[in-house]
């Protein structure tokens, strides 16, 4: 308690790194009293690896948010440079967030952090505090030291929270309350919340109590103190709302804010080309472009009609290519509704697409940025566009003479056919900001490996709605069936593929296939593969510099692809 009351203006600070080696334990500035009241070995060696994660980290310039498997690899290596006790890793990882996150954690108000307390600090039966659905309701009574904890962090500006699991936290979040958290928890429990906070890029800084256990449990207090008055003048860039940020994006698609962009002549193929704009969908590539334009510039920064311009450009382009799938495949059904070429005849159908392709180079032709981001802009547009249909054009040309492909050889069709359209995206909200050449080659990484989830996702979507209603269209490049006739026995393969090659789709043959399917557990398979793509796509976000970028990125991949973490 007496560490609590120390004055603040005492407080330590991390101090400049020294060799790990020669630290001088007892005279470090990072001492607490807490510490000096633990056992002396022990705490000799939190020293000690707090000054080796704060050496490493400076040193590899690391970039919140980690994910899961860089907090992982960085806390193996720095104990092996440290020769630290294999039982130290979970705490090395504690460690090693709180000091990635900790710039961005000093910069976000007091008002809009949260402060977690466990129950578990008071003393059971001395503790008459009552309970509601947010937890415990501390009545500040001296017991313990949560009373005081709290006030001082709420006379900060804190939201204090006196409960165990991230429920409430997570729903604080979601309702943008709060921008960050700092929490007290054992060690288990810290770890378990690695992949939930990873997974939202929160910044987050815990404190490991010294046991486990659920009663009278011990933390550095100290450590607390200074965890919750961390604090910089920079100002807090703000942590975008991407739901709303959606919403708005939704918004510039109704009529008449299309039409004070696109100033249609009012011609009827421009009413169905708009028409056909309006319609719906998830609106993902122009969100991903305004994203990065956002995270790049700043949350706060408004944006202008010329980004506008380009978000609306990419979803005509993206747009256009569904009007020529729908064709090609000869799909009757897109938003729950007739597509546009039974409605209205091939013919007109290619020709809106035409228009929409066009109208989509136009509004980057003239959305007035100047000519040298322009040129850029038409380039990334233009390779993606080229890209795109040779992999459609591997996909057709399957389709007039099929054969068995391997999961290689589909996923290499998703990377050419679904990946383009993000890259195209991403890479367009990047220019429109004005990023490096290094910024944009991590973007293409990342869209390679979202288009290949979001299509194996989607193959797994169609695979459910045409068993369900057997209306089988089996005769494309599926990962299913590719994953099922590569671990299928030679009369297995001869039924696969009799139905995804040959288009044998009669009842019993059709519903011997699907069996077959369910009982390779292709399914599963091909969600496991959805989710190496993710960690792939998360994976590629390491090389970035720009923290607010990243974070970004790494919650937009749980907005598209679901989050399982
Ligand atoms: C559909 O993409 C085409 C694929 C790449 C699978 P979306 O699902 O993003 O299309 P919208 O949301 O209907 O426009
Ligand atoms: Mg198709």
């Amino acid at each position: 308690m007496d560490a609590l009351r120390k004055d603040p203006s005492q407080e330590s600070h991390p101090g400049q790194p020294a060799r790990i080696e020669s630290v001088p334990i007892a005279a470090h500035p990072e001492e607490t009293d807490s510490d000096r009241l633990a056992v002396p070995r022990e705490r000799a060696e939190r020293l000690r690896l707090r000054l080796a994660v704060e050496q490493y980290v400076e040193r590899r310039h690391l970039v919140p948010p980690l994910s899961m498997e860089e907090l992982t690899a960085h806390a193996t290596a720095i104990a092996q440079a440290a020769q630290a006790d294999p039982a130290h890793h979970s705490y090395l990882m504690v460690l090693l967030s709180n000091r990635v996150w900790r710039d961005t954690i000093a910069t976000v108000p007091y008002d809009r952090r949260i402060l977690m307390l466990p129950q578990c600090l008071r003393t059971r039966g001395v503790c008459q505090a009552p309970m509601d659905e947010m937890g415990l309701l501390c009545e500040e009574c001296g017991q313990c030291a949560t009373g005081d904890l709290q006030a001082e962090a709420e006379n900060l500006g804190y939201v204090v929270l006196i409960a165990e699991g991230t429920t409430v936290v997570t729903k604080l979040l979601e309702q943008g309350r709060v921008d960050a958290v700092i929490g007290v928890s054992c060690l288990s429990t810290l770890e378990r919340s690695f992949p939930y906070m990873a997974a939202d890029a929160i910044p987050g800084l815990a404190i490991p109590l010294y046991q486990t256990g659920c009663d009278s449990t011990r933390t550095d207090f100290d450590w607390v103190r200074e965890a919750i008055r961390l604090r910089s003048e920079e100002g807090w860039a703000g942590r975008l709302d991407i739901d709303e940020l959606r919403t708005q994006i939704r918004n510039w698609f109704e009529t008449g804010e299309l039409d004070a962009l696109l100033h249609p002549s009012h011609t009827q193929t421009e009413r169905i080309a708009i028409e056909w704009l309006r319609k719906g969908g998830k609106r993902w590539r122009p969100l991903l472009a305004v994203c990065v334009y956002k995270a790049l510039l700043g949350v706060e920064t408004p944006v202008p009609e010329s980004t506008r311009r380009l978000a609306v450009a990419v979803e005509c382009f993206h747009k256009a290519s569904l009007v020529h799938d729908d064709i090609e495949d000869d799909d009757a059904v897109r938003y729950g509704e007739v597509t546009l070429h039974r409605r209205d005849g091939i013919p007109v159908a290619l020709n809106v697409g035409d228009f929409l392709l066009g109208e989509g180079y136009r509004q980057i032709a003239e959305c007035g940025m100047p000519s040298g981001q322009i040129e850029q802009l038409v380039r990334v547009a233009v390779l993606g566009h080229r890209t795109l249909c040779l992999g459609q054009g591997e996909e057709l040309c399957w389709m007039r003479a099929p054969h068995p492909l391997t999961p290689r050889e589909v996923i290499e069709i998703f990377r050419l056919k679904t990946a383009p359209a993000f890259d195209v995206a991403l890479q367009i909200g990047a220019i429109a900001a004005g990023a490096d050449g290094e910024v944009c080659q991590v973007l293409k990484r990342f869209s390679d490996a979202l288009g290949i989830a979001f299509q194996i996702r989607d193959d797994l979507d169609d695979f459910h709605s045409e068993a369900g209603d057997g209306d089988a269209h089996a005769m494309r490049p599926s990962i299913l069936f590719a994953l099922a006739h590569e671990q299928a026995t030679p009369a297995g393969r001869r039924l696969i593929e009799a139905v995804w090659c040959a288009g044998k789709t009669d009842r019993a043959v059709y519903e011997q296939f699907l069996d077959q399917i369910r009982e390779l557990a292709v399914e599963e398979k091909a969600r496991q593969l959805l989710e190496h793509f993710k960690n792939e796509a998360v994976r590629s976000l390491s090389p970035l510099t720009n923290a607010h970028l990243k974070s970004l990125l790494r919650r937009v991949v749980g907005k598209i692809l679901g989050r399982a973490c």
